[in-house]
């Protein structure tokens, strides 16, 4: 089945309308890539390097969702304040996720929440969320509160579509991957101690340094990826409007579990939109074990 005859009969109209210019416009940033890696000289709002790839797609997405007519408001990683427009879904964006493994051709990733409520708002007043993969394969992954869905980009003659890879996508029930980012020494010592044990118990260490790919292996196989809390970085690094929300959103509707360290990553109520969060994702048990060693309470 074809992306388009598929939102037509599961999403409400204005998620199917952002979610088809979503996967048009990834399509354009996926054949960018090869073109537009070198190092602009501005700083995004969180203070790291933008390069001219980031700026790009953060164009590209803004442009197609605003053009749906569905969109209230679009804020981005890369933009210090929303775009505003006359639609009714906020919508929250990482246009381009990983973009520090341009060089080294790893998987990239964006990342789309659409919120029912302006921005900054909590994953509670999410209606849906999406993250596309830049890798072997351009796949779109997505839900909208009614199990997870892939599409993945096939070629065919001059054009391009996106063809049914996966309905009601689940993690499976025996964990088999772990991903932490940052660097052990900088680890809050409850997570140091925790990861020390994943080795005991037959978890292999999987980590590319992108979160999207690093997510994806753990919705195929299983286990957590975390950008966790450091000791000089309480909040962690990965943002909570843009970034944990959204993956937090899908990965429980897969079965899994997000938590901040000491709860549900989906009731953070975000005070400011770059707002940042420590966060352990994947299967639901592990993530609980991982929370409960960390706030033992
Ligand atoms: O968006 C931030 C990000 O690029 C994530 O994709 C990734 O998980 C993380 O940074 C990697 O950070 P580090 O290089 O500190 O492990
Ligand atoms: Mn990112």
């Amino acid at each position: 089945m074809k992306l388009e005859e598929f939102l037509r009969l599961n999403a409400p109209e204005d998620l199917a309308a952002l979610t088809a210019a979503v996967a048009k416009a990834s399509l354009e940033v996926w054949g960018s890539i090869p073109f537009k890696t070198g190092l602009l000289e501005e700083t995004n709002p969180s203070g790291e390097a933008q390069k001219a790839i980031d700026v790009y797609s953060n164009d590209v997405f803004v442009e197609a969702l605003i053009a749906t007519g569905h969109a209230a408001e679009v804020a981005s990683e890369e933009m210090e304040e929303p775009v505003e427009s006359k639609g009714g879904v906020s919508v929250a964006m990482d246009p381009l996720d990983g973009s520090s493994n341009v060089e080294t051709n790893n998987p990239l990733g964006s990342i789309f929440g659409f919120y029912s409520d302006r921005l900054p708002a909590s994953g509670r007043r999410l209606a849906g969320a999406l993250y596309v993969t830049y890798g072997a394969s351009l796949t779109l992954t997505f839900s909208f509160g009614k199990g997870v869905h892939r599409f993945v980009a096939l070629r065919e003659g001059a054009g391009t579509s996106f063809q049914l890879f996966g309905v009601g996508l689940k993690l499976p029930e025996k964990p088999e991957v772990y991903g932490f980012g940052g660097s052990r020494s900088e680890w809050i010592p409850a997570v140091a101690r925790f990861w020390d044990s994943f080795d005991g118990r037959g978890l292999r260490n999987r980590y590319c340094g992108t979160f999207v790919g690093d997510y994806n292996q753990v919705l195929a196989r299983g286990g957590i990826f975390s950008y966790p809390a450091l000791v000089k970085r309480p909040k962690g690094k990965l943002r909570v409007l843009y970034e944990c929300a959204p993956m937090a959103y899908i990965n429980e509707q897969a079965g899994g579990y997000a938590s901040d360290g000491s709860g549900n990553v989906l009731d953070i109520e975000p005070r400011a939109l770059a707002e940042t969060s420590p966060l352990y994702i994947g299967s639901a048990g592990l993530v609980h074990e991982i929370e409960k060693s960390i706030s033992p309470t």
